[in-house]
């Protein structure tokens, strides 16, 4: 019953975290901005192939880059985060052991499709 009862008050966080993030997003993604709030992989695909890899950052860096517990990653150029993430791909001791993990798993062609992501969240 306690298993239960957390999992549904992880599913309603989780949709709670969804209607906050849809009132900051742009209504529309136009040019070159990406974000929103869609949930199809097709359209998250065709908005930006680096968004579904650039999920796996929203937990602790906010959705789309904003707003999270830790540094906002939207909007910086890409270059200055794909140096970043090569950087911290060589770290294993502290903060940034966390950073280094997820670094080492992408890459060098997924890193620069999520520095590129960020770099177009407005
Ligand atoms: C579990 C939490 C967590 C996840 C998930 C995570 N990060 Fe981080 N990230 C951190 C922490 C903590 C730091 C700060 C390290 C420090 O300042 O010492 C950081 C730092 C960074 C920095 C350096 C920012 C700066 O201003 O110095 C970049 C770039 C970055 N993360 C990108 C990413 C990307 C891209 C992803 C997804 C592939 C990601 N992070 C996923 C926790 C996380």
């Amino acid at each position: 019953m306690k298993i239960a009862k957390s999992l549904l008050l992880g599913v309603l966080a989780t949709a709670a975290m969804g209607l906050s993030s849809m009132e900051r997003m742009p209504s529309s993604a136009a040019g070159t901005t990406v974000g929103g709030t869609t949930s199809t992989t097709a359209t998250m695909i065709a908005q930006h192939p680096g968004k579904i890899l650039a999920g796996n950052c929203f937990q602790c860096h906010g959705t789309n880059g904003k707003n999270g517990p830790w540094d906002s990653l939207a909007g910086k150029s890409a270059s200055e985060i794909y140096a970043e993430l090569k950087d911290l791909q060589t770290k294993t001791t502290g903060d940034e052991a966390i950073m280094g993990v997820h670094a080492r798993s992408y890459t060098d062609e997924q890193l620069r499709q999520i520095a590129d992501f960020f770099s177009k969240v407005r």
